[in-house]
């Protein structure tokens, strides 16, 4: 064998080689796609959904956030809604640990007797080993009081209602990172798409875009859109997508007031057209009478509700987060001390624990974020970095009658939480 047939010999040899490597690991790749269950999670954390901002975990952008090492962090869940917990879980799968997340463990809190909502909650308990049921028996009479006695000391818990349809990648991190560096504030709040005192900010702040049910009851638009339409348990899922669906049609002089009731079930709301004369067009909408007020009609109307919700998926779509948002390394909003809604917030266990009971008469809400930090001195934050969307408060409930929760299953599904 010549010295050049050798080395053509060996470079076919190579050849094999490599390719033999290459079929192993393609049919790796392939093997362990195929044996994962049910779900699939994308992640963790890419950049990988449009709009959205480089994750934390990923590009280095925010390497400000760094979880400290020995800390653990616990999410705590009152669950009552398995076709809003569906989305929520998504989010919170995303955030274990296992998958670039902060979250060590999620316990969940049985706060429903519904039996169907009850078999999900079990099946949900199958996901992974660090979603645990905190306690069997539902917390009747004391509201959510009785469970913050459950709590272990020495952990930061990020306490999140069962209806949270959305969070950014890094809200978890950065609301439990503002909380360990400022002890000066009992709690820190995510900075939450419709939350009464927040909505007010986010309006006057140029957030929220004009947008109106649409009234008419079937038009050929519509029509499309309702062949893409598919039922994911009891949501019919949509588009989340602005641009996916028509623009709002209807007599110049038509306005929508925050009290009044929906057209009808399953209806959408469409934006305006943007003209020279948009803030005209937002005079014509719910927000406008939106007030700083924890018990206004930023909490009571469903209405304005939605004009939050469909404004927010449209700065999702374009990448516009940072209208909810101070400047990096502003301080955070203080809300000393009215009343803060607490759908999203990072606490310390053993300084909850220390301050126990709850006075009777007096609910969760009131005591962490008016009594007890009156009482000790402490304050409570907004951190506007942080953003999540929470889809309505009790006085709301008319918002089910908007395609906003399927939106909201569309986008988890298309962006979060992959079926395979
Ligand atoms: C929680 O609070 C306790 C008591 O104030 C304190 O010693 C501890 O360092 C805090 N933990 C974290 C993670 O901030
Ligand atoms: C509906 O699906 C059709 C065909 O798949 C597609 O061309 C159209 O753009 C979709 N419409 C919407 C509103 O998603």
């Amino acid at each position: 064998m010549s010295a050049l047939s050798l080395s053509r010999y060996m470079t076919v040899q190579w050849r094999s080689l490599l390719f033999i490597l290459a079929a192993i690991i393609f049919s790796y790749t392939i093997f362990t796609t195929l044996i994962r269950v049910d779900y699939d999670f994308k992640g963790p954390i890419s950049a990988s959904a449009g709009s959205w901002r480089p994750g934390y975990g990923t590009t280095g952008l925010h390497q400000e956030l760094v979880k400290p090492p020995g800390l653990k962090v616990i999410a705590i869940v009152f669950y009552g809604r398995r076709d809003r917990s569906q989305i929520l879980h998504c989010f919170l799968m995303r955030n274990l640990v296992d998958h670039g997340g902060w979250l060590d463990e999620v316990h969940w809190i049985r706060n429903t007797d519904d039996q169907q909502d009850l078999d999900y909650l079990d099946q949900l308990l199958t996901y992974s080993n660090r979603y645990k049921q905190l306690f069997q028996e539902r917390t009747k009479e004391q509201g959510y009081s009785d469970a913050w006695s459950k709590l272990q000391p020495g952990h930061i818990y990020v306490k999140i209602d069962d209806d949270v349809v959305w969070m950014a990648d890094d809200a978890i991190p950065r609301i439990v990172t503002t909380k360990i560096q400022h002890p000066e504030y009992l709690l820190v709040s995510a900075n939450m798409i419709n939350s009464p005192l927040m909505g007010w900010l986010h309006y006057r702040a140029g957030a929220v875009h004009p947008y109106l049910p649409e009234m008419s009851p079937e038009d050929p638009s519509e029509t499309t859109i309702k062949q893409n339409q598919s039922y994911e348990g009891d949501i019919q899922r949509a588009s989340w997508k602005h641009v996916d669906h028509p623009l709002w049609q209807g007599p110049d002089g038509f306005v929508f007031a925050y009290h009044q009731k929906p057209p009808r079930d399953g209806h959408r709301w469409l934006r305006l057209p943007e003209t020279p004369a948009s803030t005209a067009q937002l005079r014509r909408t719910p927000v406008v009478d939106t007030t700083y007020d924890t018990w206004g009609a930023g909490l009571q109307s469903w209405a304005i509700a939605a004009q939050h919700h469909y404004s927010f998926l449209e700065n999702l779509y374009n990448g516009d987060l940072q209208v909810y948002k101070f400047a990096a390394g502003a301080k955070p909003w203080i809300t000393d001390w009215d009343r803060l809604s607490i759908n999203f917030i990072a606490i310390n266990s053993s300084e909850i624990l220390s301050h126990l009971p709850i006075p009777a008469g007096v609910v969760d809400e009131e005591w962490l974020t008016v009594t007890l930090p009156r009482s000790i001195g402490k304050s409570v934050a907004v951190d506007t970095q942080s953003v999540a969307a929470h889809l309505s408060f009790f006085f709301q409930s008319e918002v089910s009658s908007t395609d906003l929760l399927g939106r909201y299953l569309d986008y988890a599904e298309e962006n979060v939480c992959r079926k395979v």
